[in-house]
């Protein structure tokens, strides 16, 4: 006995010992974190060209429509498997795939883009998730934006009659200079704050910019490292957690204070609130719509400008669109344009504009880089059509939404702006199922597309009905080449890389407002 004692303390056995424990603990750790669920035999083919140990396939991150159309053009079926981290994905292509992809109703969006996707807050639950897009669809119902009409007219203006008491871009200058990006980010955002949030945060410009910046900071600080180690506490994680906590107290502050004076004020927070939601459950709610009604609105409203500045057909059809409905509705000669804007109806907006509706939708189209997401989140393996192949459980499935949007099967000259294209040689393809993904296809189509079609086509329509603007660089100077292509390899549409900017000037001498 006293012998296995001392035998134990012999450092070399402690030593041992020690090693043995980690040893046991890394490859728990190791087999919690890092191995791979294995592919069955009948998913689709492992794309092991950019495998690498643990990570797996960082291409994916890095030029993801390169690796993907690469993947696609080798497998026999165009269907193939990779890891990312220890997540196995499928990515789909073709008729059949795409089927699968838009209508299966087991696939899951919200889980896969949470896990996939990063920046977006991942919905805590499915449960969040339903109480989510329950509360989205009942705010963006006619009466409720009815409700919020006035304010998305009143805050576009003074928006926009900032631009016109801006200084010009030089002394003496006619033109004044503008980052659309900038400009249509704040606009939209406080559009999106008037029809799903509070009106202590729009009517507050302080608290405006700051609860802005921390929502961006929700899409700018997504960390890639956490797609491969979820568990991994990045600097980028810890200071979007540290975003979720200022956001909890601003809105809790607001609760506190409304219950505190009894003053019921009429927007959509205070509906939230009537209804009984927990501080917890608005907050998540707050975070969650508006980082979802700000990137892709405010890339798509400061692009329509940037289109039609570089083609002189669509932005003379879209000056024209913009004056005759002004013409129309105008009721009396000192009326400027942006007073007959004010006095347009919920359902003038979603009707009037043809044009900027059909630009946005060509908008769309071209700027959809990257992969949709969804995750099978039953215990069975889910069926890839009639392909004999399987979407496993807990593994998630890409589409390239390229593949359809500049697929030339589809689209004429598919990398040409051209928003006509949806009125004219409208193609037998064009007509099919999943053949228009701009907006989702299937299951799941997008839930705020009234909003972000309405605040797209408000902004604008002020834009166009007050000022003549060009493309120019950041001192007013004139510029004829148009910005970048899209880098189709990005994940998801954002800000071109080097700034473009407008340069813009009242159209009160063209005469189409005397006074
Ligand atoms: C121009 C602006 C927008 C574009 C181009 C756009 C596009 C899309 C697309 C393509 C999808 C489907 C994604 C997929 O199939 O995986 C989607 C879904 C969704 N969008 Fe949008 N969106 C826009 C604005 C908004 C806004 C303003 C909101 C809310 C405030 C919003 C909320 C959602 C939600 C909640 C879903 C998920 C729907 C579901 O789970 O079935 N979107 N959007
Ligand atoms: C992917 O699999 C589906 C399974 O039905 C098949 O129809 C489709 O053609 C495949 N993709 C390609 C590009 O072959
Ligand atoms: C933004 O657009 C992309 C497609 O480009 C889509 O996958 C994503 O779901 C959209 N986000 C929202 C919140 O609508
Ligand atoms: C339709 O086709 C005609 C003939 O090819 C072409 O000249 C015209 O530009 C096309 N229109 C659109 C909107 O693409």
């Amino acid at each position: 006995m006293s012998d296995l004692i001392t035998g134990l303390a012999r450092p070399q056995i402690v030593g041992t010992i020690i090693c043995s424990v980690l040893v046991a603990i890394g490859s728990a750790l190791f087999h919690q974190v890092l191995t791979r669920t294995p592919l069955p035999s009948n998913a689709p083919k492992q794309w092991t060209k950019n495998d690498w140990p643990i990570v797996g396939a960082w291409r994916f991150y890095k030029r993801r429509r390169d690796m993907y159309l690469e993947a696609q053009r080798s497998t026999k079926t165009g269907n193939f498997s990779f890891y990312v981290g220890k997540k196995l994905i499928v990515g789909l292509s073709g008729s059949e795939g795409k089927k699968t992809f838009f209508d299966n109703r087991e696939l899951s969006i919200s889980q896969g883009n949470a896990d996939l996707l990063t920046g977006v807050p991942a919905p805590e639950s499915t449960e969040f998730y339903q109480l989510f897009t329950k509360i989205l669809t009942t705010l963006l119902k006619t009466t409720n934006l009815v409700g919020v009409l006035d304010h998305f007219k009143a805050d576009s203006r003074r928006a926009f009659d900032g631009l016109i008491a801006a200084p010009s871009a030089r002394p003496g200058h006619e033109w004044g200079v503008m980052n659309p990006f900038d400009f249509m980010q704040r606009l939209i955002y406080q559009l999106t704050v008037r029809a799903t949030g509070a009106r202590e945060v729009a009517e507050d410009p302080k608290l405006l910019e700051s609860t802005l910046r921390m929502i961006s900071e929700f899409e700018g600080r997504a960390s890639h490292a956490r797609i491969y180690f979820p568990w991994l506490p990045t600097i980028n994680y810890m200071i979007q957690m540290l975003n979720g906590i200022k956001m909890y107290m601003i809105f809790d502050k607001i609760i506190k204070d409304r219950k505190k004076t009894g003053k019921t004020v009429d927007d959509p927070f205070q509906r939230l609130m009537d209804d009984g939601l927990s501080v917890q459950d608005t907050v998540s709610f707050e975070i969650a719509a508006l980082v979802a009604g700000l990137i892709n609105s405010t890339i798509h409203a400061a692009y329509l400008p940037i289109y039609w500045a570089t083609n002189s057909k669509c932005k003379a059809r879209i000056k024209e669109e913009v004056d005759s409905v002004i013409a129309e509705f105008r009721k009396s000669e000192d009326q400027s344009p942006a007073d007959v804007l004010d006095t347009l109806s919920l359902d003038q907006w979603e009707t009037e504009f043809k044009f900027m509706d059909l630009s946005l939708r060509e908008s769309i189209r071209l700027g959809q880089p990257g992969t949709a997401f969804r995750k099978n989140i039953t215990n069975k393996n889910i069926p890839i059509g009639n392909t004999g192949e399987v979407i496993p459980p807990d593994a998630y499935v890409a589409y390239l939404v390229d593949n359809t949007g500049l697929s030339e099967d589809i689209y004429l000259d598919p990398l040409t702006f051209n928003p006509r294209r949806f009125e004219e040689n409208v193609t037998e393809e064009m007509k099919q199922p999943h053949s228009y993904l701009g907006w989702g296809s299937g299951r799941h189509i997008c839930l705020g597309m009234r909003l972000a079609k309405l605040e797209v086509t408000m902004v604008n329509a002020y834009l166009v009905s007050q000022f003549d603007f060009e493309l120019s660089d950041e001192h007013g100077n004139s510029r004829s080449e148009p910005p970048a292509p899209i880098n189709r390899n990005l994940h998801q549409f954002n800000r071109p890389t080097e700034p473009v900017y407008l340069r813009y000037r009242s159209r009160e001498s063209s005469g189409s407002s005397v006074q």
